[in-house]
C-alpha cells in the first residue's frame, strides 16, 4: 500500500447507501496551520445520510466526495505555524463543517484549532461520536439559548444523537429537563439527566410537559412538533428548531404567542470540544455508541441510521 494513499468511503452520485464505496483514494496533505490527523473512529450522523441522498449539505459539495465530518485519531504531521498540537497527540473534532471534511477516511487534513485534545477517559469510538452532535446540543443549549440554572428545557428525540447530549449538557447547567422518546428509553435517559419523560407514541407532549423555558426541537416539522411546541412554551421562551431552520408555520404560531424562535446551524469549534472533554473526563456527560460499524459496512450503517431509531449514535471503524 502506497503511504500516500489512503482507504476511504467515496461518494461518486448521489443516492442510496449503495452509492457508498470502499476504496483508495489520494492522501491529503496538510497546509500551514493544519494538522495531518491519522483516524481512529469516524462518526456518522443524519447530515451524512441526508448528503450521500443529494439532500442535506450536497450543494456545498463536489462529486466525488468523502463523506462524514466526525473524528477522532492521533495527529500525524503538523503544517507550517501549529502550535499547540503535535505529532502523537490524541484529538477530536468535527472540521470544516458544512464544507466536506472527509471522515470516513484514514486521514483528514484540517486547521488545528478545529481540533481539541481527545477526552482521555474514551477511546476513539465514543470520541468520534461526540463532535456534531454535542456540538450541536452545545450550541443550541449554550451560545443560543443561554440556559441558565432552574429554567425548565424540553428535548425533542432525547434518545438520538444530539437529544442524549442535549439531555446531559442542559442537567449540568442545572436546568430540568423534559425528554421525549419511546417508553424503552424512559429508564436510561433519567439516568443521563432527564426529570420528566414523554412517551410521544402515546402521549401527548402538550399534556405532559408542563411550561418550559427552552425547547430544543430535533423533530421540526415531523408531526408538526414544531407548531405544536409552542402551547408549552412560556411567552418570550425560546424554540430553538435544529433540522431545517424555522419554518413559516413556526415563525407564525410563536409570533403570535410571543414566543422566540431561532436556527441553528453547528459550527466547527475546538474550545467548545476542549471544554465538553472536560466535562466527558469528569463523568458529567457519557456518549451512547449503539454500534460501531466496520468501514466495509458502512451502507449497512447507513440503513440502521435511516431508520430514525438510533439510540445515541453509530460510528465507523478506522483503527489502524
Ligand atoms: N442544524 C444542525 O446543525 C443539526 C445538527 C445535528 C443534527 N441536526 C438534525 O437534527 C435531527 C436529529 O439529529 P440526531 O443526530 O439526534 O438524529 P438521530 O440520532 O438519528 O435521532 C434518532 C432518534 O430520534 C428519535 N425519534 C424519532 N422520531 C421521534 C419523534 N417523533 N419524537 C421524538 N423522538 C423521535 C428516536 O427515538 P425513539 O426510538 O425513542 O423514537 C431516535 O432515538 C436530524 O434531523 C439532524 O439532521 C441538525
Amino acid at each position: 500500500m502506497s503511504e500516500h494513499t489512503m482507504r476511504a468511503v467515496t461518494v461518486g452520485e448521489f443516492g442510496g447507501p449503495e452509492v457508498l464505496t470502499v476504496g483508495r483514494v489520494a492522501r491529503p496533505v496538510p497546509l500551514p496551520t493544519e494538522v495531518l490527523v491519522r483516524v481512529h473512529a469516524a462518526g456518522i450522523n443524519p447530515v451524512d445520510w441526508k448528503t450521500r441522498a443529494g439532500q442535506g449539505m450536497a450543494g456545498l459539495q463536489t462529486l466525488p466526495l468523502i463523506l462524514g465530518w466526525d473524528v477522532s485519531g492521533v495527529v500525524e504531521e503538523v503544517g507550517f505555524g501549529v502550535t499547540t498540537l503535535a505529532p502523537g497527540d490524541e484529538v477530536y473534532a468535527m472540521p470544516w463543517f458544512p464544507r466536506p471534511a472527509g471522515g470516513y477516511a484514514e486521514y483528514v487534513t484540517a486547521p488545528s484549532r478545529q481540533f481539541a485534545r481527545k477526552p482521555a477517559s474514551i477511546g476513539h469510538a465514543e470520541a468520534a461520536a461526540l463532535p456534531l452532535a454535542v456540538l450541536t446540543a452545545w450550541q443550541a443549549l449554550v451560545d443560543t439559548a443561554g440556559i441558565r440554572a432552574g429554567q425548565r428545557v424540553l428535548v425533542h428525540a432525547a434518545a438520538g444523537g444530539v437529544g442524549h447530549l442535549a439531555v446531559q449538557i442542559a442537567r449540568h447547567l442545572g436546568a430540568e429537563v423534559v425528554a421525549t422518546a419511546q417508553e424503552p428509553r424512559h429508564a436510561w435517559l433519567k439516568e443521563l439527566g432527564a426529570d420528566r419523560t414523554v412517551d410521544y407514541t402515546r402521549q401527548r407532549f402538550e399534556d405532559e410537559a408542563g411550561e418550559v423555558d427552552v425547547v430544543i426541537d430535533l423533530m421540526g416539522g415531523t408531526d408538526a412538533t414544531d407548531v405544536r411546541s409552542v402551547a408549552v412554551t412560556r411567552p418570550g421562551g425560546l424554540i430553538v428548531s435544529v433540522p431545517g431552520g424555522v419554518s413559516p408555520a413556526l415563525a407564525e404560531a410563536a409570533g403570535a404567542a410571543g414566543v422566540r424562535t431561532s436556527p441553528v446551524l453547528v459550527e466547527p469549534d475546538g474550545a467548545a470540544l476542549t471544554t465538553i472533554a472536560g466535562l466527558v473526563d469528569a463523568g458529567a456527560v457519557r456518549v451512547e455508541v449503539e454500534r460501531v460499524f466496520a468501514l466495509e459496512d458502512v451502507a449497512e450503517a447507513h440503513r440502521r441510521g435511516e431508520t430514525n431509531r438510533t439510540r445515541g449514535k453509530l460510528v465507523l471503524d478506522l483503527a489502524p
